[in-house]
């Protein structure tokens, strides 16, 4: 396929000018002609990537001949069952969306046969269209790029998908990542600043970040609650992370940003256990906030049950979300996040959490009502949106402890 065939700008103009009269007004602002084009331009990207892992990995010559399950395409292909399982099932789902692979559903387990050949296309082009059209967006790139050159070892199980990803020369590729300077990451703190703003409960407050990372998000955040007038009403904004590298980036940034932040505190936490345990009082937050953080927890009911005992009655869990569309979506940023065992093998629950990876805005509200909050509502309206906009992905899930 053409680049001028992925989209050309035209069609993205209408796609901004169609969204921009949907979006609510505190979160249309990022999704410009130029980021639908950007987006579409990652995807075709990420594409022609697994058209090349796909041949590496021996997955196109298991593919051939009999229609095979993953399981049967993986035993074939000589892979790692257990680690291969997932991404594999996503290089299959994103290749029979692209018609390369046909799907044929057989006693519930989908079967999958080569329908054309897997075309051979140069990624670099994609890339030189994305220096052009916003170089922004090119950390993205490196990221997907670097992985790609590591899938077959990884598929093969002689990596894992941890040393792939943060092995200590590579920390710098998550420092470009994770930042308001990413044209693909920044909307994801936009669109949580905007949420916040929406929701934030009046008066003064006390706020908790997850997960908080290189401290993109709440840089993002303090920017919109200073524009909003909210300053001087937050008490405390507490930002944790688990990872200890990420922790000491993150107070640096925030620490040299907003060095008159008097309210800003900073500490480990590990969503994974007690909240309580690890000095967070119950009922003592009014907001607690996560930036894709949330899908990567163990156990999304203990994290869940955890936030809501931290917050005050009347207080609000505020987490901006990668959110599929459809539950066999596939999104373009899993081909990075597949090879993280916590991203792939979450504890699994079989309405709200049947699978790892990213939630739909049902499974969403499930696991936010189990976990007894109310009001839960997603900014913007996924679910209404997705016949219209079925690449939408963006979301801010807003649930309530209730008084
Ligand atoms: C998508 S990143 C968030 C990035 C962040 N918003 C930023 O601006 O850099 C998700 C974060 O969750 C953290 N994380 C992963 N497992 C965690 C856990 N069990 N408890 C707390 N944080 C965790 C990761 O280290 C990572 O920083």
């Amino acid at each position: 396929m053409a680049i001028e065939e992925v989209i050309d700008l035209g069609e993205a103009h209408k796609m901004a000018s169609d969204l921009s009269e949907v979006l609510p007004a505190r979160v249309r602002a990022p999704f410009t002609a130029s980021f639908v084009r950007s987006a579409r331009l990652y995807d075709e990207f990420v594409h022609r990537l697994v058209f090349s892992v796909f041949r590496t990995s021996g997955l196109a010559a298991a593919v051939t001949g009999e229609p095979g399950t993953a399981e049967e395409i993986i035993a074939r292909a000589g892979l790692e069952p257990a680690r291969a399982r997932v991404p594999v099932e996503w290089i299959l789902r994103r290749l029979s969306h692209r018609c390369v692979l046909e799907q044929t559903d057989g006693h519930g387990q989908p079967r999958f046969r080569v329908r054309a050949a897997v075309p051979e296309l140069d990624p670099a082009s994609v890339l030189e269209e994305q220096h052009r059209q916003d170089p922004s967006w090119l950390p993205s790139y490196v990221l997907a790029e670097t992985v790609a050159r590591d899938y077959p070892a990884f598929l093969r199980g002689e990596r894992t998908g941890e040393e792939i990803l943060f092995s200590p020369s590579r920390l710098r590729l998550w420092v470009d990542f994770f930042s308001n300077d990413n044209g693909l990451y920044a909307v994801n703190n936009l669109v949580g600043a905007g949420a916040v703003e929406e929701w934030l409960p009046p008066g003064p407050v006390a706020i908790m970040e997850l997960g908080g990372g290189l401290g993109s998000g709440a840089a993002a955040l303090l920017d919109g609650l200073r524009r909003a007038g909210r300053w001087p009403d937050i008490r405390e904004y507490r930002f944790t992370e688990l990872v200890p590298f990420f922790l000491r980036r993150g107070q640096h940034t925030l620490q040299t940003r907003f060095p008159e932040a008097s309210f800003l505190k900073f500490g480990s936490l590990d969503m994974n256990r007690s909240f309580e345990e690890q000095g967070v009082a119950p009922g003592s937050l009014s907001l607690v906030y996560a930036v894709n953080t949330l899908h990567v927890a163990r156990d999304l009911d203990l994290t869940i049950r955890g936030i809501f005992h931290s917050l005050a009655p009347g207080g609000r869990l505020v987490a901006s979300e990668c959110i599929r569309t459809t539950p066999a979506q596939a999104v373009y940023i899993e081909f990075i996040f597949n090879l993280m065992e916590t991203f792939r093998s979450p504890v699994l629950h079989p309405t709200y959490r049947p699978n790892g990876g990213f939630l739909t805005p049902e499974q969403w509200l499930g696991a936010m009502k189990a976990g007894a909050f109310a009001d839960v509502v997603v900014l913007p309206d996924i679910a209404a949106l997705r016949d219209r906009f079925p690449d939408f992905n963006v979301g801010a899930v807003g649930a309530t402890r209730p008084s």
